[in-house]
């Protein structure tokens, strides 16, 4: 139990206060650079990290350009989508993120960020609104629906945008498949700090089995509750199917010289480190 915690009743902050902890804490986020035009057809660029996928099929994405915490004006981006009702978002990675973060100067209306920032504009397919020919990935969208969410500085506006057309930049293709260690994509952090997915950053987890690990509530108590372990350590020895065989835990007994708990959890540690999760867990439930 940590009681070293700060709680805080988000009607008591101010508006900056309370929008400072979300983002900083509510992160990664992924960016859309959003493409849109007004019914004149004059283009523009923005983006925005308020942005997710929220289904397959049929394919949405959620963007939410909120009103302005300063003045309370709302972004280009709601405009034009409120009337026009198409957007392309154009995913970002790590070469275009600087030109990305200068799209997001608040320009005046009309002014076309894709010539402020140096991106090439591209024809998209099935709407009018141009895509980002330097995104790896582009994804044509119809709006279908556009939440409100409130009319004071910092509300959002959540577009719900299903995706019609995708473009894939095949530079990131690997076997057929988009390829997550070459996209090289960047998320937003708190207040100007940017996170970037690649090289040391990435790394896989073998994901939950689908026959059902044992849990870490079968683990052995002192292992449990050991202070050497970490609940990662713990997570990747739970996730196993079956706790060890008597056999298997008589033919570890050897690996332990001694005997001091510190010691007996290092080497655990040292196995799963190793990969080698069964003999971690069959060292474990010598402590049974
Ligand atoms: C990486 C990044 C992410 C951003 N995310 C958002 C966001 O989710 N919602 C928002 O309202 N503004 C966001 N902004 C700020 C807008 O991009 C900025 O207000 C922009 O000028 C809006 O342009 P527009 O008025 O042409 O739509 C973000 C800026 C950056 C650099």
């Amino acid at each position: 139990m940590n009681d070293n915690i700060l709680s805080l009743d988000p009607k008591s902050l101010s508006q900056p206060d309370l929008h400072n902890y979300l983002l900083t804490s509510i992160a990664p986020r992924p960016i859309a650079l959003a493409s849109t035009i007004d019914s004149n057809g004059n283009v523009n660029l923005s983006p925005f990290s308020f942005f997710n996928v929220f289904s397959s099929n049929p394919p949405i994405l959620i963007i939410s350009p909120a009103r302005s915490g300063r003045d309370n004006t709302t972004k280009h981006t709601y405009q034009n989508v409120k009337d026009v009702g198409e957007v392309v978002i154009n995913i970002v990675n790590y070469p275009i993120v600087e030109q990305m973060s200068l799209s997001s100067t608040a320009y005046a209306k009309g002014v076309n960020e894709f010539d402020k920032a140096g991106f090439t504009q591209v024809k998209s397919i099935h709407i009018s609104p141009p895509r980002v020919g330097e995104s790896p990935v582009s994804l044509e969208c119809r709006v279908r629906s556009i939440d409100e969410l409130g009319s004071q500085g910092g509300a959002g506006n959540l577009i719900i945008c299903e995706v019609v057309m995708v473009h894939i930049n095949q530079e990131y293709i690997t076997h057929g498949k988009l390829d997550t260690t070459k996209l090289d994509l960047v998320g937003r952090m708190g207040e100007s700090w940017y996170v970037r997915a690649t090289g040391e950053a990435l790394f896989e987890i073998p994901k939950p089995l689908r026959t059902q690990g044992i849990g870490i509530d079968n683990l052995p108590l002192p292992i449990r509750e050991s202070t050497f372990l970490t609940g990662n350590q713990l997570a990747r020895m739970g996730n196993v199917e079956a706790t060890p065989t008597q056999e298997q835990i008589d033919k570890v007994r050897p690996l332990l010289i001694t005997n001091t708990d510190k010691d007996i959890h290092q080497l655990i540690g040292s196995y799963l480190d190793k990969d080698e999760v069964s003999t971690a867990l069959a060292l474990a439930f010598t402590q049974v």
